[in-house]
């Protein structure tokens, strides 16, 4: 295994100078006669993972690379992953097995096949990985990605080990990558990374790395670029999104409510999202922006995690469950059309049947119109995972069913209560019947309908005919 670090320190200068000569490397790569030209990103986990992707692609694409249709044609395979829970990691590896069997039927065709590895699980477990699959080329932890063209350059030289990069680096690598373009109508703008909440159960903090916000300006101008590229609707991306603190102009802290004021003034933009945020960083000024940006869509994503006040203080949570109802109702007022969805986790150390009520009533109270549920995974390093009063596997399962049961009860109510209404629906792609078309509701729903594609990118009023528990379908009025 070869361990790379670029030396880097505090000065942004000499770090902009070093990253200088990596896109220096890019011009000598464009000028080689390279074969490999096809690229294959496979994206497991989160919104953020999504967005990593696309800006990986864009590097790529820098670089001459094209987008293949398949695994089976790629020069370049990379594999974004994510370690917030153990089957990513397990279905990984076994993901990885697969590819390099292409990898070596390939071979037999005179083909070679890089294989790179990005995203969290490198940071935990690089070691694991030049071990467990030696034929993996490269493995670039979620900060350093940047310097890919660098690690596709020592490949060429044949190195031949795995080149494995997990450091924190000094440099933000959203200065050194090329511009962000619009991917149609919706678009994913990261504007702040890492999380130093440290819940007792979660690995971010340790392959994020501490919290760290993009200044203002990078943001508005690539909101900007991403405008003029076609997007209507931008979701605005962080581990706590909410606790963004980027500089201004003239170096002073700005809050997430004054970057969606300044959002809010740019012509063309149609709609506003942001997720995730995290209930104790919601503050006024946020919920008077619910209030008076029309553009801010009626959806939010607000985990609670646990009903329970004993579990949320063992997972580290800043907030109990009557705060955070609180929140939920002072949001409410601000715009009562707002629906929420939330995380939950059950079977965390310790959780009782009584936490787990403390759980269901929170729901019955708040009745998300969308959830994501999980049975606590115990993740090596975290505190929770050596905290002695785990539960039992059948205890979560069975918690689970019963939670989702509930949850699912509550998003179809929700849904079939829309049948009849009118929604302004976001068309986004070709759905699976010749004619049809599929997009987003204001509310976050996928909604089919029959329209013609030049419909595609545009917000239409459509009404709603038949409600699903994941899906709505409806005609153009
Ligand atoms: N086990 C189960 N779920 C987890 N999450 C994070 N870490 C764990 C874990 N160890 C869930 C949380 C978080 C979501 C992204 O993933 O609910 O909000
Ligand atoms: Fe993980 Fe908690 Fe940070 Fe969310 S707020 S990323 S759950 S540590």
């Amino acid at each position: 295994m070869v361990k790379v670090q670029l030396k880097t320190d505090n000065s942004l200068e000499k770090n902009k100078k070093i990253v200088y000569r990596c896109h220096k490397l890019q011009d000598i790569l464009r000028n080689l006669k390279v074969e490999m030209k096809k690229y294959y990103i496979k994206t497991f986990g989160c919104q953020m993972n999504v967005y990593d992707s696309q800006r990986v692609a864009a590097i790529l694409e820098d670089l001459g690379f094209s987008s293949a249709s398949s695994i089976r044609q790629a020069d370049l395979v990379i594999f974004n992953t994510c370690h917030i829970r153990e089957k990513a990691t397990e279905k990984l590896f076994s993901d990885l097995g697969r590819i390099n069997l292409i990898k070596q039927e390939r071979e037999l065709e005179g083909k070679k096949t890089i294989i790179g590895v990005i995203g969290c699980v490198v940071q935990a477990e690089d070691e694991q990985i030049a071990k467990r699959a030696e034929y993996v080329d490269f493995a670039l932890g979620p900060l350093t990605y940047h310097r890919l063209p660098e690690i596709l350059a020592k490949i060429e030289r044949k190195i031949g080990e795995t080149i494995i990069d997990t450091e924190f680096p000094a440099e933000s690598k959203f200065d050194f990558l090329p511009n962000n373009s619009s991917n149609g109508g919706c678009s994913y703008l990261a504007i702040q990374e890492g999380c130093n909440n440290f819940c007792t159960y979660c690995v971010v903090p340790y392959t994020r790395g501490i919290e760290t916000s993009r200044p203002i300006e990078d943001v508005i101008k690539e909101a900007q670029r991403l405008v003029d590229g076609g997007t209507l609707e931008i979701n605005l991306l962080g581990q706590n999104v909410n606790s963004y603190h980027g500089e201004d102009v003239n170096g002073k802290e700005r809050n997430l409510a004054y970057l969606l004021n300044r959002l809010n003034e740019i012509d063309g933009l149609k709609r506003i999202r942001y997720t995730t945020s995290y209930p104790a960083d919601v503050n006024d000024e946020l919920i008077d922006c619910h209030r008076n940006i029309d553009k801010l869509m009626p959806y939010l994503h607000l985990p609670i995690q646990s009903g329970s006040d004993v579990i949320l203080k063992a997972m580290n949570r800043r907030h109990n469950s009557s705060q955070y109802l609180d929140i939920i109702a002072r949001l409410r007022e601000a715009n009562p059309k707002l629906g929420f969805s939330s995380d939950f986790i059950v079977g965390f150390p310790g959780e009782t049947d009584a936490d787990f009520q403390a759980t269901l009533d929170v729901v019955d109270k708040v009745k998300y119109i969308q959830a994501f549920s999980f049975k606590y995974s115990r993740r090596p390093g975290t505190p929770a995972s050596v905290m002695l009063n785990q539960v039992e596997e059948k205890v979560k399962k069975e918690r689970l069913a019963i939670l989702q049961s509930k949850l699912f009860d509550y998003q179809l109510k929700f849904n079939k209560e829309l049948v009849g209404k009118v929604l302004p629906v976001l068309f986004e792609s070709k759905g699976r019947h010749q004619g049809q078309l599929v997009g987003r509701t204001p509310y976050m729903q996928n909604l089919h309908a029959d329209a013609d594609k030049g419909l595609l990118n545009k917000i239409v009023n459509v009404k709603v005919n038949e409600a699903t528990m994941n899906s709505l379908s409806g005609e153009i009025v």
